[in-house]
């Protein structure tokens, strides 16, 4: 097989809708869903940490699950729907669950925040009124360094409670 065949074979057409907006690449095989975010779409939103599936800042919701982008692969979310941290905010306003955590002081660097709204609000999406419990569980694959963990699970908390009375 010549380098040029070898080349068409690695890359694949993607189709996929990210937060609310469709989206078309060709795109080498094994590029991952956050390498795609980051590199093809500019959605930087989403952090990269350790990129092998250990500190959960790179999660994002695939078709209603909160995933670890680094460890899905672009291919496989093709014809499904992505919900980044920027889909959350459309036009800059804030969802509660921002507004929360802002309001609770729950972020210091700030370089977990994304992934952990991102698991919350897979949680809340399925259960709008969790236990402290719930949302322990929640973001226990999501690390936080600087120890943020108390007020991230007040912010979660009152984000219930935001979104649950409007
Ligand atoms: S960057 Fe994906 S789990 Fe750490
Ligand atoms: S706020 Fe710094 S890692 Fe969580």
């Amino acid at each position: 097989m010549s380098s040029r065949e070898n080349e068409a074979e690695t890359r694949k057409h993607i189709a996929l809708t990210v937060n609310g907006k469709k989206v078309e690449r060709h795109i080498p095989s094994r590029m991952t869903l956050a390498e795609l975010l980051r590199e093809e779409l500019d959605l930087t939103g989403t952090k990269v940490g350790c990129n092998r599936g250990e500190c959960g800042s790179c999660t994002v919701i695939l078709d209603g699950d909160p995933v670890l982008s680094c460890t899905v692969l672009a291919v496989e979310a093709s014809g499904r729907e992505v919900l980044t941290i920027e889909g959350l905010a459309p036009g800059g306003k804030l969802h509660p669950i921002q507004e929360a955590f802002v309001e609770h002081d729950a972020l210091q660097c700030g370089y977990c925040t994304p992934g952990m709204i991102m698991s919350i609000k897979a949680l809340l999406d399925r259960n709008p009124n969790p236990t402290e419990e719930d949302v322990r569980k929640s973001i226990d694959g999501n690390l936080c360094r600087c120890g943020s963990y108390p007020n991230i699970i007040k912010a979660a908390l009152a984000a219930s409670k935001k979104i649950v009375c409007g």
